[in-house]
């Protein structure tokens, strides 16, 4: 790899950045991570189920960072209905994220089953709103874990394209190698988002570090493999996706710790530390890592994906440039950033 690169703006297709303080807090760092677009995840309290809620936190987040582009979801859920998508499109909000009940943070008014949503998937076929998956199906006492829980949503993945093979599918946060070969298995309409923590972790840096617990939980060594070849491999089928997910140090602590890593701040330091470390393991070659492949994977491929321009501003990502900070603080949050005090890559816009 290279020591400079200089890059399109990058665009990040799965952030949280809540509300209020949070939100305050955690919108002024996406910039920092080199990214200018920002697909908005719909999990707030209560979640966004309307296109007024959607408006009205898409202006919040206008109103903290207006340079950023903020592309909004609403949050599938039984009020949703065909007319709601005809509106949703009208009103610009570019796609609808389904949580399977109960399987991450704020998602106890997720799915339950698919089928009642599917006049609300035809509809969004028709009108071009993507469907956004959270692929795991939730944890029982009949054999599902984290570990197998996206394994087992894949059916349903496939299921869901060939009945609704035009309908745009992104299946978020690829964590297995399954999942890469089960969204290749797929049509053009089907691709996955992969975060630049997944490139890296395994269950065992989890397994005793709350900082590093997210859904879907990191896995094997061969699963993340797998995430760096389809990366590396892509052609515009998986993209960046950071699912930065920002929770109060107090949400880290104790019995139960709040699933998400925050990665929002470094997005594309992250993704290119992961590089290097996988090319030193021997996961990847250095000639894997192309200046095409960089572009593509940080920002074009994604912005193919969902019709939106190129951009037309640059930045330059330099090794070693900077320490990742040990904590952004806001008006009564905190939040530790993924990888705090290790040195990292800088942005420059
Ligand atoms: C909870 C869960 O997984 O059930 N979330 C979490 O642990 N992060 C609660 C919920 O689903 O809302
Ligand atoms: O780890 C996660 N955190 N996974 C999700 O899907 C949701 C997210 C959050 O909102 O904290
Ligand atoms: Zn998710
Ligand atoms: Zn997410």
């Amino acid at each position: 790899m290279k020591d400079t690169y200089t890059l399109p703006a990058a665009a990040d297709f799965h952030v949280h950045l809540r509300d209020g303080a949070m939100a305050e807090a955690v919108t002024p760092t996406i910039r920092q991570g080199g990214a200018e677009v920002a697909y908005v995840m719909p999990n707030l309290v209560p979640p966004v189920t309307t296109v007024a809620a959607a408006l009205a936190y898409k202006e919040r987040l206008q109103n903290i960072d207006p340079s950023v582009t903020y592309l909004m979801t609403l949050y599938l859920h039984e009020s949703i209905t065909p007319e709601v998508v005809k509106e949703a499109k009208k009103a610009g909000i570019s796609g609808i994220k389904s949580y399977p009940a109960g399987v991450t943070t704020n998602s106890s008014s997720g799915v339950i089953s698919y089928e009642p949503f599917f006049p609300v998937f035809k509809a969004m076929e028709e009108e071009g709103l993507v469907l956004n998956l959270h692929g795991e199906v939730p944890s029982d006492r009949k054999g599902i874990t984290v570990l197998n829980a996206e394994a087992s949503f894949l059916p349903t993945l496939q299921d869901l394209h060939r009945r609704f093979p035009k309908l745009r599918i992104v299946l978020e946060h690829c964590t297995t190698a399954d999942a890469v070969a089960a969204v290749r298995s797929c049509g053009d309409t089907v691709v996955g988002t992969i975060t630049a923590h997944h490139l890296s972790l395994l269950v065992d840096d989890w397994a005793g570090n709350a900082l590093c617990f997210c859904k879907p939980v990191a896995k094997t060594p061969a699963d993340r493999r797998g995430l760096l070849e389809a990366a590396v491999n892509s052609r515009g089928k998986f993209f960046l996706g950071t699912d930065s997910a920002p929770h109060d140090v107090s949400a880290k602590k104790g019995s139960k710790a709040a699933a998400g890593v925050f990665t929002q701040p470094y997005a594309c330091q992250y993704v290119l530390a992961a590089l290097e470390d996988a090319i030193e393991r021997g996961d990847i070659k250095d000639e894997d890592v192309t200046e095409e492949f960089l572009r593509g994977f940080l920002g074009e491929w994604g912005r193919k994906f969902y019709g939106i321009a190129e951009s037309n501003r640059k930045i330059v990502l330099k090794k070693g440039g900077e320490v990742i900070v040990e904590s952004i603080k806001g008006a009564g949050v905190e939040v530790i950033p993924f990888r705090s005090g290790e040195p990292t890559w800088s942005v420059e816009w």
